[in-house]
């Protein structure tokens, strides 16, 4: 690669008051100008300037709440929409027979709550087998062909910082079973994070911005650039099952789910729990005007939030849980216009260089990241429906550090172990209180895979893996 040449950076990063950033230039070994030059090939200065300064605001949240309603849907008693659960379960399964549905697995994040030094998805989350939650993933989404007797290919994302070791970690261990050429792994953009007061990029190390990845809407514009969408197109996929790596108990292409977005002919279906009460941390998952839009928890008013039905339950009730099926021609649509996709500022603690080269490790917010969220292509579907899932059932994300109050390693580990137990006892499986169980995927998906597996009034007491 040839020497950047200083003078043309600097004259690019001038014309937005960013040339701090080649601070030091004249010490710098030819490769650390090479890797700065690279970075800034990445970054839209412009965009970044016109969005620390707030232009590029998404629709007005709040003129969207104030007309907020419940969105159209199913709920857990199979109310809602002119189908029976049956007729939905079976389209369900005749799509993933007809091998029309591919995996989306989000797993770019940089986990900075959990505090885990590699990849979220390298965590050993089995409560016996301490199996990865990539093993798990994978293992559902083998388990499903095996099941429906086809092929189903899973899409990664990663991100320059989880790229390498998930790339490794997935070869060393022969894809879990999957053929690798089901496995494609692609790598999602970054933005940089900028001073809050000043706009200015921060610099992680001499010549090095502090870069991280565009949130899960970098999604849509990398699955165009990187060839995933093409390949979806010439697999013949319809639908993608999209899930995050964080959440072990996902009902990977459940075929109710999947036919309940399938017989409504919804371009992006997404699965929601009741929340609990009105205030609950969740995305809200509302419809306007005929869309559906998620509102964060943190953009609702509290009186919106109490808002009530005639019946006196809660009119905004449903909490997004982040797992949707997406029609692969919707995503495509929106990938030739990804830039409609808005940026959501997010002030969080970024160390930088300060002016005399000297590493900071700022105790407060003193950056803004900027992401994409994939759920804001929602309002571009034309239909698009909920459906209710049981959150004991299908959501136990993990999150933060062991010893934190909630979405721990531990509370996840118990709610796996919760489900397994009910599943057991459902087959006439006597499991003593307490007594941690786990079932591979391989063994059973669901219940039902159980039924005949275990012989009847069998007795479990003690930690059992079943495999
Ligand atoms: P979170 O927003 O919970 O972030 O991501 P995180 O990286 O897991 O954890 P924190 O906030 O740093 O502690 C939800 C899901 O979206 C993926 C994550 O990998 C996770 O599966 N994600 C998030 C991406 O793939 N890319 C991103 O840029 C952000």
């Amino acid at each position: 690669m040839s020497e950047p040449s200083y003078q043309t950076l600097l004259e690019r990063l001038a014309r937005y008051g960013q040339e701090h950033v080649l601070m030091g230039w004249e010490q710098w070994r030819p490769t650390e100008r090479a890797v700065l030059a690279e970075q800034l090939e990445q970054i839209d200065l412009d965009l970044v300037r016109r969005l620390w300064q707030g232009e590029l605001a998404g629709q007005e949240v709040q003129t969207l709440v104030e007309r907020a309603d419940s969105p159209p849907g199913v709920r857990l008693d199979g109310t809602g929409l002119p189908f029976s659960p049956s007729d939905a379960r079976q389209h369900g399964q005749q799509l993933l027979r007809r091998g029309r549905v591919g995996v989306i697995l989000v797993a770019g994040g940089q986990g900075t709550r959990l505090g885990f030094p590699h990849p979220k998805g390298m965590f050993p989350i089995g409560p016996i087998s301490k199996k990865t939650l990539f093993q798990i993933h994978l293992e559902k989404v083998l388990a499903v062909g095996r099941r429906y007797g086809v092929s189903v290919p899973i899409y990664v994302m990663t991100s320059p910082a989880t790229d390498g070791p998930t790339r490794q970690f997935l070869e060393q261990h022969g894809f879990f079973g999957l053929p690798a050429e089901d496995v494609v792994l692609f790598c999602q953009g970054v933005m940089p994070a900028v001073d809050a007061q000043t706009g200015k990029l921060l610099l992680e190390g001499p010549g090095r911005l502090a870069l991280s990845p565009d949130g899960h809407g970098g999604l849509i514009p990398a699955m165009a650039r990187t060839g995933v969408l093409q390949d979806a197109q010439q697999r013949g996929l319809e639908h993608f099952f999209y899930f995050q790596v964080d959440n072990p108990l996902t009902p990977v292409c459940d075929p109710l789910f999947l036919g309940w977005h399938g017989l409504t002919q919804s371009a992006m279906t997404t699965l929601v729990i009741a929340k609990r009460h009105p205030l609950e941390r969740v995305g809200n998952v509302v419809s306007v005007d005929g869309r559906l839009y998620v509102i964060e928890y943190s953009d609702l008013p509290d009186a919106l939030a109490h808002r009530r039905k005639p019946d006196g339950s809660l009119l905004l009730w449903a909490g997004s849980i982040a797992v949707h099926a997406i029609r692969v021609d919707f995503l495509a649509r929106m990938a030739h216009q990804a830039d409609r996709l808005p940026f959501h500022r997010a002030r969080k603690k970024v160390p930088y260089l300060d002016a005399q080269g000297r590493l900071v490790h700022p105790d407060r917010p003193n950056a803004i990241k900027l992401e994409r969220f994939i759920f804001d292509i929602l309002p571009y579907a034309e239909r698009a429906i909920v459906v209710e899932g049981d959150p004991k059932e299908c959501f136990a994300p993990l999150k933060n550090a062991p010893g934190q109050p909630e979405d721990t390693p531990e509370s996840v580990q118990a709610q796996m172990s919760e489900l397994y137990t009910r599943w057991l006892r459902s087959v006439g499986v006597e499991v003593a209180d307490g007594a941690p169980v786990e079932i591979s995927p391989l063994f059973a998906l669901d219940a039902e895979q159980l039924q005949g597996k275990i012989p009847p009034g069998a007795r479990i007491s003690q930690p059992t893996y079943f495999e």
